[in-house]
């Protein structure tokens, strides 16, 4: 009695560990990041050629330990992708106003990101980035974006109304012009924070009824 007692609760403490402790990254994850490596590796003003070095192409590296990388540890999926400054452009992200910007801008291919969908926190700012190439859809449910310190403009905004998830935007030290996007940013029913600071906004800030 005892004994089979200890042995249903070793089978259960195994079959837990399976179920939990997930081991290795996902393949096509691995493989994703790798496509964003090679993606930001061929974008102009490289400077740092050893980037990313610990993503490296080895069916045995374990992807969620690579830099910039953070996993669920129960599911072992892809969470968070910390790209800021990826191209090592600047020691501080303030000496971007020393640059001249239309020199070094770059544009995103953001279905890079489709692969990982239980991304929740995307951080590229700081990479001079004027735009992206639109995507039509979007099953990603991401809840943190940081884009802060690009060369975006208004047409942001309009783009980032696939990611209706979002909970925390931040878009300050952009290009945004024009009046206020308040229609624009009502999409974002769950939103909780909102930087849009250092733009050039202009006109009055008008507060419309979302209805
Ligand atoms: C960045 O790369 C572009 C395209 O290769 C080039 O025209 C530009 O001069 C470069 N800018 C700097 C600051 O090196
Ligand atoms: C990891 O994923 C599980 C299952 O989806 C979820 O319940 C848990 O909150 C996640 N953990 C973190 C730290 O996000
Ligand atoms: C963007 O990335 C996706 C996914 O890797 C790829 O299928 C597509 O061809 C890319 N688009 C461009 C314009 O590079
Ligand atoms: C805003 O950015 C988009 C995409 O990068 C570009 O196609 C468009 O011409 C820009 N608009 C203005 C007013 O600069
Ligand atoms: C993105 O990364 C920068 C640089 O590490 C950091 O200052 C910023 O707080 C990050 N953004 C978010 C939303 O965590
Ligand atoms: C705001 O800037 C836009 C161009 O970005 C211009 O067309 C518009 O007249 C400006 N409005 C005001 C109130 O200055």
């Amino acid at each position: 009695m005892g004994r089979s007692l200890v042995k249903c609760l070793l089978w259960g403490l195994i079959v837990l560990v399976h179920l939990h402790g997930h081991r290795g990254c996902f393949e096509d994850e691995r493989k994703g990041l790798l496509e964003i490596k090679e993606f930001v590796r061929s974008s102009p003003n490289i400077t740092d050629h050893h980037l990313l070095h610990s993503w490296v192409d080895e069916p045995e590296s374990e992807c969620c330990e690579w830099e910039r990388v953070a996993c669920n540890s129960t599911t072992g999926h892809v969470t968070q992708l910390s790209l800021h400054n990826i191209r090592d452009l600047y020691f501080y992200c303030d000496e971007f106003y020393y640059y001249d910007r239309k020199n070094i801008i770059w544009f995103l291919n953001v279905s890079l990101f489709e692969t990982f969908q239980e991304l929740k926190s995307l951080n590229l700012s700081c990479n001079a980035i004027g735009g992206w190439i639109e995507n039509e859809d979007s099953r990603m449910k991401l809840e943190r974006l940081d884009l802060g310190s690009n060369m975006f403009n208004r047409s942001i905004i309009q783009s980032l109304r696939l990611f209706k998830s979002l909970k925390t935007l931040s878009l300050p030290d952009n290009s945004l012009e024009g009046s206020f996007p308040a229609k624009e940013l009502s999409v974002f029913e769950d939103l909780e924070m909102l930087d849009l600071s250092n733009n050039e906004f202009n006109g009055s800030l008008t507060v419309q009824d979302k209805r």
